[in-house]
């Protein structure tokens, strides 16, 4: 007997004699047929039984969800829908799973019933999907990096600095929550807590990323980040994953076309190694859109999406430029958007985003040069002495998908930023450090993983492409 995946017997040329299977039962009708998955693949193997020599008790145990192994033949198919099936000689019920209390019936489920049984949720297709295209995607990450002489960067998970200097931390600390030690002032003395001093999870690994490139010259983070924003949205987690590359000698010009290159490979690379998948979900999608009215359909399939993508050049656009199309926009006028945008120097929101990429551009599009005060310390000041080297990639249906800058590279120019903006210099010493010691232009930015998996996967929601989410009041599992 040999060992055999369901996407390897899938794929299998000839007949096998004596294989040997294990999965789990997706549908078992006629009392003949299982339809038996295992991961490998989003396709079933038709299993057919030969039920007068299997027992009743065994019969009643094939159940959808149970965990089976299965003995027998590879045989060219009869029946319509498949190409081979398994003719079986030995069936052995491994685990049973009662139909009665079972959550993942083989119907259709709501996103919201199934995120409350996510421990589970992965035995749909759809999840199913989904994970194997986030898997990918992964490795696509890296090999692109590897492939362009990129080093693999760790960056802390604890840290003490707030690199976006958003304040929008969640705080690490072993101190007793009910009697905290008190300093002379009455405020938590965090020199007792377990490092020292006061640290919290990070919300990115830039600025140590920022570190190692001074060295090693292309460095990349692949990790979880930490935001306590409360912002409950479609595209916001509280843990999400970043990919974060930093580049010595880089100007935003390169940092651009280097987003640019990635985003397309990336996509390019799922295209051509995930395609059941993908074949999957775009149907699933256009099954959807259905339901939707004609002005609200999607005119690109899914994969049509993607390759969009991939064979169009992004629209480079300054943050000035697109604040004059947004201001004479239609929807400006006529106060469609709920923040209005009439002064120059306004942060962009979700809606103005959108309103370039999906109607006005209808392309992804670059957004640079922003104003400063909407920006982070670290940024670059332009010669204008109001802009700075900032850069955001805005995506179809999604925003924001990537935010990066080229850095401030001058010693006085930062310094006076972090004065400027009431930051205490002495915290950020090492960071300083590295403006005084063969300080280089540098430029970097960061992918948010799961944005990308939505996009890639279509799905609506950004709970749905991370296996367990954490979102403000939820971290079940
Ligand atoms: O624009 P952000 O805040 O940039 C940084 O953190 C920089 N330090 C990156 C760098 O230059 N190295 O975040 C980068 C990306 C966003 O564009 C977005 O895709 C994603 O991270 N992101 C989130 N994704 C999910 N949930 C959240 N709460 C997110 N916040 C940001
Ligand atoms: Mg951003």
């Amino acid at each position: 007997m040999q060992n055999y995946s369901v996407a390897e017997l899938l794929q299998a040329k000839h007949i096998l004699q004596e294989i040997d299977v294990k999965g789990w039962v997706k549908t078992f009708r006629s009392k003949r047929f299982i339809a038996l998955n295992d991961g490998s693949t989003i396709k079933n193997i038709q299993c057919v039984i030969d039920f007068e020599n299997t027992s009743e008790e065994v019969l009643k145990k094939i159940t959808t969800g149970a965990s089976v192994h299965i003995k027998g033949v590879l045989i060219e198919s009869k029946g319509q829908g498949q190409s081979v099936e398994i003719q079986v000689s030995e069936i052995i019920i491994l685990g049973e799973s009662n139909p009665d209390d079972y959550p993942i019936q083989p119907k259709k489920h709501s996103m919201e019933f199934l995120r409350e049984n996510a421990h589970l949720r992965i035995r749909t297709n759809t999840f199913s999907a989904v994970m194997r295209i986030r898997s990918v995607l992964s490795f696509a990450i890296h090999q692109y990096f590897m492939n362009n002489g990129f080093y693999y960067f760790h960056a802390p998970i604890v840290t003490g600095s707030d690199a976006e200097g958003a304040g929008e931390m969640f705080s690490v600390s072993t101190l007793d929550k009910k009697n905290p030690p008190l300093d002379e002032n009455g405020n938590i003395d965090f020199k007792e807590d377990f490092f020292g001093k006061e640290t919290n999870l990070t919300v990115s690994g830039q600025l140590e990323a920022e570190s190692y490139a001074m060295a090693l010259g292309k460095v990349y983070t692949f990790g979880p980040t930490f935001r306590a924003e409360n912002s409950n949205t479609s595209r916001h987690l509280a843990e999400f994953w970043m990919i974060e590359p930093e580049v010595a000698f880089n100007d935003l010009d390169a940092n651009m076309d280097l987003s640019e290159d990635f985003i397309k490979y990336i996509l390019n690379y799922i295209l051509e190694h995930c395609k059941d998948d993908l074949e999957f979900l775009e149907k699933r999608l256009l099954d959807e859109e259905k339901s939707k009215p004609m002005i609200e359909r999607s005119e690109l399939a899914l994969r049509e999406k993607l390759k969009f993508i991939v064979d169009n050049n992004f629209k480079r656009v300054s943050y000035t430029e697109a604040f004059e199309i947004l201001k004479n926009s239609k929807p400006n006028k006529k106060k469609k958007f709920k923040y209005p945008v009439n002064e120059w120097g306004v942060d962009l929101q979700s809606e103005h985003e959108r309103y370039l990429v999906e109607k006005h551009f209808k392309c992804p599009v670059i957004l640079f040069d922003y104003p400063a005060n909407i920006k982070a310390f670290y940024m670059r000041l332009n010669d204008d002495g109001k802009t700075v080297r900032a850069m955001d990639v805005l995506f179809p249906g999604i925003g924001e998908i990537v935010g990066g800058s080229q850095r401030e590279e001058r010693l006085d120019v930062l310094k006076e930023k972090i004065k400027a903006l009431g930051i205490d210099e002495k915290e950020l010493w090492w960071y300083l450090d590295l403006r005084k010691f063969g300080t280089a232009v540098h430029s970097g930015f960061g992918l948010g993983f799961e944005r990308m998996v939505q996009f890639a996967t279509g799905m609506t929601n950004i709970r749905d492409v991370i296996p367990f989410p954490r979102t403000p009041q939820n971290a079940e599992f």
